[in-house]
């Protein structure tokens, strides 16, 4: 990473259609997701929660409502940020989303944290949700610091490693649906299914987002570079004294 070209430059890219229809779906299970999940922690009824609650604590269900409707918010904005026609076109559209994306995230990324203390859930999941909400936190911290110092690469680096975190909800529903379908014939208890579905849930997503940075970052600055330098080979002196062009993936786009 440190051949990146931290501000903004270069030409703008269009965006190709499997990134198009990558994005659709995204956005269409995040809103499902939301759709799903988040409602019923909005009648301020604790029977019609999801998960047990903490019998010892009368604002375990509260907790959950504070975690869950701005985590619900910001899993449908993140799809929004990543469209590259409208943060070209709509830059302070996209600064005021990215502004309500991210105080969701810390709000919702506090009331996770106590969440994970008041779990009766198991030790494991306790463990992946504390860590997830910690490196929730640290990335959007990360994603303003730097696009308050204007490098709009790192930015979006650290958006996309957000955003696959807050996506682990989608994934987490997935698994857990999916695992609670095999049970039977895993014949396993529920505590398992749950807390592998979120470590799992974590591993994916965090794999999935940086092999999109080898792919669509490091490898294509590596390629440029190699060309530049072959260019500028000995055997080649007409293009040797050309400055290397700058790398359109590697410099900020918005
Ligand atoms: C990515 C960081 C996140 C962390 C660290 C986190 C953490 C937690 C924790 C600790 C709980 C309580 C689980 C338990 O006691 O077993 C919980 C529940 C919940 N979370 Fe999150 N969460 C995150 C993201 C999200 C997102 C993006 C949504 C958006 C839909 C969401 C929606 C919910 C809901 C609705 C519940 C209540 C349980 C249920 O009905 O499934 N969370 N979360």
């Amino acid at each position: 990473m440190d051949q990146i070209s931290t501000k903004q430059s270069g030409p703008r890219r269009r965006t190709s259609r499997r990134t198009r229809i990558g994005l659709i779906v995204m956005a269409l299970l995040a809103l499902a997701t939301a759709i799903y999940a988040v409602p019923r922690y909005l009648t301020g009824n604790p029977n019609d929660s999801v998960i047990p609650l903490n019998t010892d604590v009368a604002l375990h269900y509260l907790t959950l409502a504070i975690h869950a409707v701005p985590a619900g918010l910001a899993l449908v904005l993140g799809p929004i940020q990543f469209i590259t026609p409208l943060r070209t076109r709509f830059p302070r559209a996209h600064r005021i989303t990215g502004r309500i994306y991210m105080i969701s995230v810390v709000f919702a990324a506090i009331a996770a944290i106590v969440a994970t203390g008041l779990s009766v859930d198991g030790f494991s999941a306790q463990v992946a949700f504390a860590l997830l909400g910690v490196a929730w936190l640290y990335t959007v911290v990360q994603g303003y610091r730097t696009i308050r110092r204007g490098e709009v690469q790192l930015h979006r680096v650290w958006m996309v490693r957000n955003y696959a975190l807050t996506f682990s909800a989608v994934t987490l529903r997935i698994f857990l649906v999916s695992g609670l379908a095999l049970r039977p014939v895993l014949g396993i208890e529920f505590a398992e299914v749950y807390s592998a579905s979120v470590w799992a849930a974590i591993f994916i997503n965090v794999v999935i987002a940086e092999y999109f940075f080898v792919q669509r970052i490091t490898a294509p600055a590596l390629r440029r570079r190699r060309r530049v330098s072959t260019n500028q080979s000995p055997k080649s002196p007409a293009t040797s004294s050309q400055a290397p062009t700058p790398d359109p993936e590697l410099a900020g786009q918005r």
